[in-house]
C-alpha cells in the first residue's frame, strides 16, 4: 500500500513544475520612488514577473484578472513580489529580461520560472546563477554602496529542486537532499552579505502536499501529509541555516528574516475548509466544491494554457469566480490566494524594515 502511494506521488509530482513567468505592462514604470527603496528579487515563479518568455504564464488565460491579459505572471493576477514591493511603497521592480538603464529605480527581478537553486529541466538561471547577474551590475556600479544598504531581497526557491529530483527518480534520497539542498541555499545566502545589501527575506518553502496537482489524487479532500513533511523538514534546516549566518557573521550589516508560506498556506486552507464545511454544499455559483482546488484545471496530462493547435481548442476549464478560489492552476496561488496569505507575511516584513 504504502508503495502503491508512493508510486502515484512519483507519476504526480514527475509533472509537477513551479514555472514562472513574461512580459509585464503597468507595474513596475510609475516612477515614484521617494524613499530610494530597492528590491532585488530571486528565485522561482512564486516571484518572477515577467523573465520566463516562452511560458504559459504569457499565454491566456493567465493575467486575466491583473494586468488583464496575459502578462508573464503565473497566476491570474499578481504575484508576491508585487504584494511585498507595495508594502515597501515602490511599484514592482522591473523584469531583468526588459530591463534598461531608466527603469531600475524599483531595484530588478531576476526571478525565472521553473528554475531552482540547482538546474531544473527549464532553460533559465539557478539561483547561483541569478546573483551572479546582480553582482556583475553592482560591479558595472549600476547601483550605488548606500542603494544596496537600502535595498531589500527577496528570495523563493526550492521547490522546483524537489520536483526535478523526483523527475530524476531519486525519490527515496530526499532526507541527503533537502540537507545538501539547504546547504547550497546557505552558500549562496551568504553572498548578499558580501554585496552589501542591507536586508533579506527568504521564503520558507509551501506546504506541497497541499497543491492541487498532488491532491487532485484524492479528489482534493486533503493535503498529502507525507509531502509536507518534507517542506517542514526542508523549513526547519532552512531556518537553522540563517540561524548560523547570523552566528557566523556577528557584525555584518545585513539582516534576514524568513517568510513562513508553510504556516500561512495552512492557515488559510484550514479555514476556508472550515468554511466549507459550514456552508456546506450551499447552491451559490461562489461555492467551491474545495478550497484545495484550482480555478483553472488542465486535462489530464496537460496544462493550464495548453491548446491543441490543430483544433484550436483549449486544454483546460478556467472557474468563473478566480476571487473565490486560493490556487489558480496546479501549483500556484490566485491573486485571491495571495491577498489572504500576504497579511500573514507582514510580521516578518515589519521586522526587517525595522532591524
Ligand atoms: C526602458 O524601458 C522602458 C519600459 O520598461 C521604456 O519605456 C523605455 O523607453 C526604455 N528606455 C530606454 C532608454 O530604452
Ligand atoms: C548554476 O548554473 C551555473 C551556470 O550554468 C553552473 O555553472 C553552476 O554549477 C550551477 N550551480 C548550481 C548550484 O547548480
Ligand atoms: C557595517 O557598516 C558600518 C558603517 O557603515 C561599517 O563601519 C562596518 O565595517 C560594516 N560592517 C561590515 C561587517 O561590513
Ligand atoms: C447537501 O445537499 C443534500 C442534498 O440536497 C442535503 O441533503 C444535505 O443536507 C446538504 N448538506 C449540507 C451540509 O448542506
Amino acid at each position: 500500500m504504502i508503495t502503491l502511494v508512493t508510486t502515484l506521488l512519483l507519476v504526480v509530482l514527475s509533472n509537477f513544475t513551479v514555472e514562472g513567468a513574461r512580459k509585464t505592462y503597468g507595474v513596475a514604470d510609475s516612477g515614484s520612488n521617494d524613499n530610494n527603496v530597492k528590491l532585488f528579487v530571486f528565485g522561482d515563479s512564486y516571484v518572477d514577473t515577467g523573465n520566463f518568455i516562452n511560458s504559459p504564464a504569457y499565454k491566456p488565460p493567465y493575467g486575466i484578472t491583473f494586468p488583464g491579459h496575459p502578462g508573464g505572471r503565473f497566476s491570474d493576477g499578481r504575484v508576491l513580489t508585487d504584494y511585498i514591493a507595495s508594502y515597501f511603497n515602490i511599484d514592482s521592480p522591473i523584469p531583468n529580461a526588459f530591463r534598461n538603464e531608466s527603469n531600475i529605480q524599483n531595484g530588478i527581478n531576476f526571478a525565472h520560472g521553473g528554475c531552482g537553486v540547482y538546474d531544473t529541466h527549464i532553460d533559465g538561471p539557478n539561483l547561483t546563477a541569478q546573483i551572479n547577474s546582480f553582482e556583475q551590475l553592482i560591479q558595472q556600479k549600476l547601483f550605488t554602496k548606500e542603494d544596496l544598504q537600502n535595498s531589500y531581497v527577496l528570495v523563493n526557491a526550492g521547490a522546483n529542486d524537489y520536483t526535478t529530483h523526483v523527475q530524476d527518480h531519486k525519490f527515496f534520497d530526499i532526507p541527503k537532499f533537502i540537507t545538501t539542498l539547504v546547504d547550497q541555499l546557505k552558500t549562496d545566502l551568504k553572498r548578499f552579505l558580501s554585496l552589501g545589501v542591507g536586508k533579506v527575506a527568504v521564503s520558507l518553502l509551501q506546504p506541497i502536499g497541499c497543491l492541487p496537482l498532488i491532491t487532485n489524487i484524492d479528489f482534493h479532500l486533503s493535503c498529502i501529509g507525507l509531502l509536507n513533511k518534507v517542506s517542514e523538514s526542508h523549513n526547519k534546516q532552512l531556518n537553522d541555516a540563517i540561524e548560523h549566518i547570523k552566528i557566523e557573521a556577528p557584525g555584518a550589516n545585513t539582516s534576514f528574516v524568513t517568510l513562513d508560506l508553510y504556516t500561512a498556506f495552512l492557515s488559510t486552507l484550514d479555514l476556508m475548509m472550515k468554511k466549507a464545511a459550514r456552508d456546506g454544499n450551499s447552491s451559490s455559483e461562489n461555492a467551491i466544491e474545495s478550497p484545495l482546488k484550482e480555478c483553472c484545471v488542465a486535462n489530464l496530462g496537460f496544462e493550464c494554457g495548453d491548446m491543441n493547435h490543430h483544433f484550436g481548442t483549449r486544454l483546460y476549464k478556467v472557474c468563473g469566480h478566480p476571487d473565490v478560489y486560493f490556487f489558480w492552476d496546479a501549483v500556484h496561488p490566485s491573486q485571491a490566494g495571495w491577498d489572504v496569505t500576504f497579511p500573514l507575511l507582514k510580521p516578518a516584513l515589519a521586522q526587517l524594515t525595522q532591524q
